[in-house]
């Protein structure tokens, strides 16, 4: 005997008994030969997509529901089944179900099982339907749900960020065009921009869930199937607004599944972007932040090292996300209708991408909430910068200077700073009208930082007026 059966009691042995019998392949029918081992490993999907379990275990019961509804399996046959399912959604919450090579992938093992509990009844239960339309099935069910929690994440970072501009809102920074110190902008105006990128990923989520939240169930292995059964009533208890038009169609294509990981690439692009600037900004070079403790990390080797671990690593992981979706459209590219076995390839990286970006905006969220923005002083701001530069040529052009002959005046300005230490906010008045005569007493008010910020108030630019109501719409947005 197996030494492992002996510790077991009469019950195991009868399982095991059974177990290899019921591990036939529900599709061995026709086959003389049983299955090469290592092909048999090879193509498994169940190491990946049990994860599908509840899903699956959820649309069998509604299609079984149907399938009673229609008289196609009677009302005691449809019972059997759905308390069979029930027992193993149990069982696989509980860590229970046994998981096998052998029986491929997610739905022969729940079928397989469900016929260890109630015997040859749990053979009706794939009536009129196919893996085909099921597998999409399960996969539009997941994906439905991972939509949502992603929309829930983007909102928390999108609140998050909105409540650190309201927090900053006096707080001005370089803001940048080639990574040149340009022109002076509220902290809050720079959070904001990234809050405006997140609601069209948002967006882009919902719009793909549109196409998502469309039922399969009937379309069978591609031609849809002979009996007489209800999609609108199985759509019905699913939730789901629409039915697909198409057999064919429904089984063959993920175009739907390319949409999330595409939405997820352009997310994932947003954060990295970000991420990246607080990676600068925590420099010592840059100095504007201080990431928490409990986002960095240390140096093995140089104990003054306070690494922007977090930062960096969603930044790293934007590459993954973006080869997903790369990887589902050469996946498909090439297939001809309907359903080909290169699609179970599709799960891998759907899975992957909605993991990463579900984690990254969690700790993304949580590294913003512990951030510290330090306070720059005007030194800090106007040292080598000469970031009102621009306000300096606008002030010129206000004294009737034309813009071009300003720029050359201020070009000249900021030389002489240069060559002489100086800068904008130090300059004397007297040393400005050695440059331009135009210059008068009240420059040094016009290119004050606070004062170049607040002139920029057209609708969408950084004074504290606009950004203060682009906080409201989006309080209000967010609400
Ligand atoms: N595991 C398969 C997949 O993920 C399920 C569908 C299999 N259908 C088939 N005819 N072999 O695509």
């Amino acid at each position: 005997m197996n030494p492992s059966l002996s510790k077991r009691g009469w019950g195991d042995l009868q399982r095991v008994v059974r177990q290899g019998y019921f591990m036939k392949k529900l599709w061995g029918g026709r086959f003389k030969q049983s299955t090469d081992a290592l092909m048999e490993t090879f193509s498994a999907s169940i190491s990946f997509d049990k994860r599908l379990y509840a899903c699956d275990i959820e649309g069998s019961i509604a299609h079984c529901k149907m399938l009673a509804r229609c008289k196609i399996i009677s009302s005691s046959e449809s019972q059997k089944i759905q308390k069979g399912l029930k027992r193993i959604l149990k069982e696989c919450e509980e860590g229970r179900f046994e998981f096998s090579d052998k029986l491929e992938d997610i739905h022969m093992n729940i079928e397989s099982r469900l016929r260890e509990i109630i015997g040859p009844t749990a053979g009706k239960l794939h009536t009129a339907r196919s893996r085909n339309d099921q597998v999409c099935l399960d996969i539009r069910l997941y994906l439905r749900t991972e939509v949502d929690e992603t929309i829930k994440e983007i909102d928390r970072l999108c609140k998050t960020l909105v409540a650190l501009a309201k927090k900053n809102i006096d707080r001005v920074i370089p803001g940048y065009t080639h990574l040149q110190r340009a022109q002076p902008v509220l902290l809050s105006h720079h959070l904001l921009a990234y809050v405006e990128m997140l609601l069209r990923d948002k967006d882009r989520f919902l719009d793909a869930r549109k196409r998502i939240n469309i039922m399969p169930l009937g379309s069978a292995a591609l031609a849809g199937t002979n009996f007489p059964i209800d999609r609108q009533y199985t759509a019905k208890l699913l939730k789901f607004p629409e039915i697909s038009h198409n057999s064919m169609d429904a089984v063959a294509d993920r175009d739907f599944a390319a949409e999330f990981c595409s939405a997820s690439a352009l997310l994932m692009m947003h954060l990295s972007r970000f991420c990246e600037e607080l990676v600068i900004w925590n420099s010592s070079e840059f100095g504007f932040v201080e990431l928490s403790d409990a986002f960095t990390t240390g140096s093995s080797i140089m104990p003054q090292k306070k690494n922007p671990d977090a930062a960096e690593l969603i930044r790293g992981k934007s590459g993954r996300v973006f080869g997903n979706l790369v990887s589902l459209l050469t996946l498909m590219k090439g297939l001809p209708l309907a359903y080909n076995k290169d699609l179970q390839e599709d799960k891998e990286p759907l899975f992957d991408s909605a993991d990463t970006i579900q984690i990254c905006l969690k700790i993304f969220t949580d590294m913003m909430k512990s951030t510290k923005f330090k306070a720059l002083s005007d030194e800090e701001l106007e040292a080598n910068g000469f970031l009102t530069a621009t306000d300096l040529a606008d002030y010129l052009v206000l004294k009737g200077v034309p813009f071009r002959e300003a720029h050359e005046i201020t070009g000249k300005t900021v030389a002489y700073c240069l060559d002489e230490k100086k800068t904008l906010g130090n300059i004397s008045l007297g040393e400005l009208r050695k440059i331009s005569k135009r210059f008068e007493e009240d420059v040094s008010e016009h290119i004050a930082l606070k004062n170049s910020v607040d002139r920029k108030n057209v609708y969408g630019g950084t004074a504290k007026k606009q950004v203060k109501a682009q906080i409201s719409r989006l309080t209000k947005i967010l609400k």
